[in-house]
C-alpha cells in the first residue's frame, strides 16, 4: 500500500515572518501520517524554519533544489549533506522550471538523485512530456527517457524509495490542469518505466504524484486515480486556507 503524498512546492515565494505565519496556521489541522504524508518545498532559506516545525508536526520538509557535491568551492550551491544535517526529507529535483531558466540536464540530475539518497533523503523527480528529444509514434513515450536517465545507477533497495513528479510545464501556473485520464495515463506509464528498469515490487512502491494547476476543487479526483498517489500543489499551497482543504481530502 502507498501512502498518499501531497507536497506544497512554494518556489521563489513568501518571506521569512510569511512562512512562519503560514506554518502556525497548519498546527493541529495537518491529517494522520498513516492515511496522507504532507510535505512543503521551500527555498533554503526558510528550511531551517520548516525542519524545526517539523520536529513536532508530521509535516515533511523538502528543498526546492540541491548540488550534486556534498562540500567544496561551489559558490551559492545549496549542498545535500547540509540539507540532510539540518533535517530535511526530500529534496525536489528537474523540476520544469529548473529545467527551463537553470539548464538542468537529465545527466546532472542523476547526479543529484544519487547525492541525494547517499544523503539519507529522498528525492522528488519532476519530470514531463518536453523532457526528451526523442521522438516516438506512441506521443506518451516522451517520459520514459527522463525516468531512466535520472535512474542510472540508482540500486533497486534506493529506487523503492524515490518519488515521481508527472508536473506538464503547460499545466504548470496556468489554471489549466491536465484531465483525470491523461493524468492517470502517464502515471501510468511512469510506473510501466519503472518496472521495465527495476520490477514490479519496485514499482508497486514508487508514488507518483501529478503537478499542474492542482486546487482543492480537483485535487481529489486526481488522487483517486488507480496510478496517482498524489499531488504537487504550487500556487494553491500559498495560501493556508486551500493547501489544508487540498491535504485533509479525506473527511
Ligand atoms: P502550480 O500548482 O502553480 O501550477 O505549480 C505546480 C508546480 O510546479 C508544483 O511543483
Amino acid at each position: 500500500m502507498r501512502t498518499p503524498f501531497i507536497v506544497g512546492n512554494w518556489k521563489m515565494n513568501l518571506t521569512l515572518s510569511e512562512v512562519n505565519d503560514f506554518l502556525k496556521q497548519l498546527t493541529d489541522k495537518l491529517p494522520d501520517i498513516k492515511k496522507v504524508e504532507c510535505a512543503i518545498a521551500a527555498s533554503p532559506i526558510f528550511l531551517e524554519s520548516l525542519t524545526n516545525y517539523c520536529k513536532n508536526s508530521p509535516l515533511k520538509a523538502s528543498a526546492e533544489n540541491c548540488f550534486y557535491k556534498d562540500k567544496g568551492a561551489y559558490t551559492g550551491e545549496v549542498s545535500p549533506y547540509a540539507l540532510s544535517d539540518m533535517g530535511v526529507d526530500y529534496v525536489m529535483l528537474g523540476h520544469s522550471e529548473r529545467r527551463k531558466y537553470f539548464n538542468e540536464s537529465n545527466k546532472s540530475i542523476n547526479k543529484k538523485v544519487k547525492a541525494v539518497l547517499n544523503n539519507h533523503m529522498i528525492p522528488i523527480i519532476c519530470c514531463d512530456e518536453t523532457m526528451t528529444k526523442q521522438k516516438h509514434d506512441d506521443h506518451m513515450d516522451w517520459v520514459v527517457n527522463p525516468v531512466s536517465e535520472a535512474l542510472k545507477g540508482v540500486s533497486v533497495s534506493d529506487a523503492k524509495k524515490i518519488v515521481i513528479g508527472y508536473e506538464p510545464s503547460w499545466a504548470i501556473g496556468t489554471g489549466k490542469s491536465a484531465s483525470v485520464n491523461e493524468t492517470q495515463e502517464a502515471c501510468c506509464l511512469i510506473r510501466k518505466t519503472i518496472d521495465e528498469l527495476y520490477n514490479d515490487d519496485v514499482a508497486n512502491q514508487v508514488r507518483i504524484l501529478y503537478g499542474g494547476s492542482v486546487n482543492d476543487k480537483n485535487a481529489q479526483e486526481l488522487m483517486q486515480q488507480k496510478d496517482v498517489d498524489g499531488v504537487l500543489a504550487g500556487t494553491a499551497s500559498l495560501k493556508p486556507k486551500e493547501f489544508l482543504k487540498i491535504i485533509n481530502y479525506i473527511k
